[in-house]
């Protein structure tokens, strides 16, 4: 099949793992697109050419995070005519409206699904499935590392800077995980899907945000004592013909639906009259969980949307009723 050529920039957490993911998927990914996906060129701070991985690639998976120079690179990448891929929460929440209108100049596609809770197909729904739903409100858990470091202090009453240490370890926590521990990272998210859900410009500015930086062991021993969950919890709602975007430390009563997620987890609650409400949740974080949400957005890239795959695979279809009954 002919290569289609992917120039990856950026080669962290996520872009390291993207790299190692491509080339095992790479025969299933052309058995469905006719295309065979390959790396085009690398960019890091200390190698590879920029022009060169620009004109030497059919698609641009931008994996550098923060603002300058991502967005002038998936600028120019747009303005060449080449399809973005990005995980970048920052620059979409600081600078969308500005690269969704060059990518509906250019008739280029920009995507983002690992922008917003990893691996949980948040934005394909809001964009797609819920486009007619007149959403009310959004709640989320949309900070792994945050909500790692919460789980854990609740569990084993380990000290905060411990468990922050194990989730810059595990590969959860941002370059700098200030923003994950001041809420920043998360209502970066937030003002995507509020921006998606409520078709509205969502500036990170107007997202009002607390961190976990203040939360104890007796804040979480109230809670617990209480029955409560205490979680830093994501909300866009609209209120008076507004809207209203914020990030901060919230008590769940034990059966809401953003309570019983745990560890390096994120989950998404999107209410509407019309659909009632529908709770998307998994692994939000990760190096191989987020490569993978920018793998299927480079594969959504390649093919025309909602095409029937072609059969790539006879399993054996073995139906077991009786064990499960019980969930685990
Ligand atoms: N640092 C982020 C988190 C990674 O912990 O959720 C995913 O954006």
């Amino acid at each position: 099949p002919t290569p289609f050529r992917i120039g990856l920039l950026g080669y962290g957490t996520v872009g390291a793992a993207f790299a190692e993911l491509l080339p095992q998927r790479a025969a299933q990914i052309a058995h469905v697109t006719g295309l065979k996906p390959e790396i085009g060129g690398v960019l890091t701070r200390s190698r590879g050419d920029f022009e060169q991985i620009l004109a030497d690639s059919d698609l641009i998976a931008e994996l550098i995070g923060g603002i300058e120079p991502a967005r002038d690179y998936v600028i120019r990448a747009m303005r060449a005519g080449k399809h973005v891929v990005t995980a970048n929460k920052q620059l979409l929440a600081q600078h969308g409206e500005e690269l969704w209108a060059i990518a509906r100049e250019e008739g280029v596609q920009l995507r983002f699904e690992a922008a917003v809770a990893g691996v949980v197909p948040v934005i394909r729904v809001l964009q797609e499935s819920l486009a007619a739903a007149h959403v009310e409100r959004i709640h989320g858990i949309v900070n792994g590392t945050s909500n790692f470091i919460l789980s854990e202090m609740a569990r084993t009453g380990a000290p905060y800077a411990d468990v922050l240490a194990e989730a810059q370890r595990l590969g959860y926590a941002e370059a700098d995980p200030a923003e994950d521990v001041n809420g920043k990272d998360a209502a970066a998210k937030m003002a995507i899907l509020a921006r998606l859900a409520f078709d509205t410009p969502v500036h990170l500015d107007q997202v009002v945000y607390e961190g976990i930086e203040r939360i104890g062991p007796d804040d979480l021993e109230y809670a617990r004592d209480l029955g409560l969950g205490l979680k830093l919890i994501g909300t866009a709602e609209r209120v008076n013909g507004g809207i209203s975007v914020r990030v901060h430390p919230a008590f769940l009563y034990a059966r809401h639906p953003l309570a019983s997620i745990d560890g390096p987890f994120n989950a998404v609650t999107v209410e509407s009259e019309a659909i009632t409400e529908i709770t998307m949740s998994g692994p939000g974080a990760g190096g191989p969980q987020t490569a993978s949400a920018v793998l299927g957005d480079v594969v959504s890239a390649m093919i025309p949307p909602a095409s029937t795959p072609e059969t790539s695979a006879r399993l054996e279809i073995v139906s077991d009723v009786v064990s499960s009954f019980y969930l685990h």
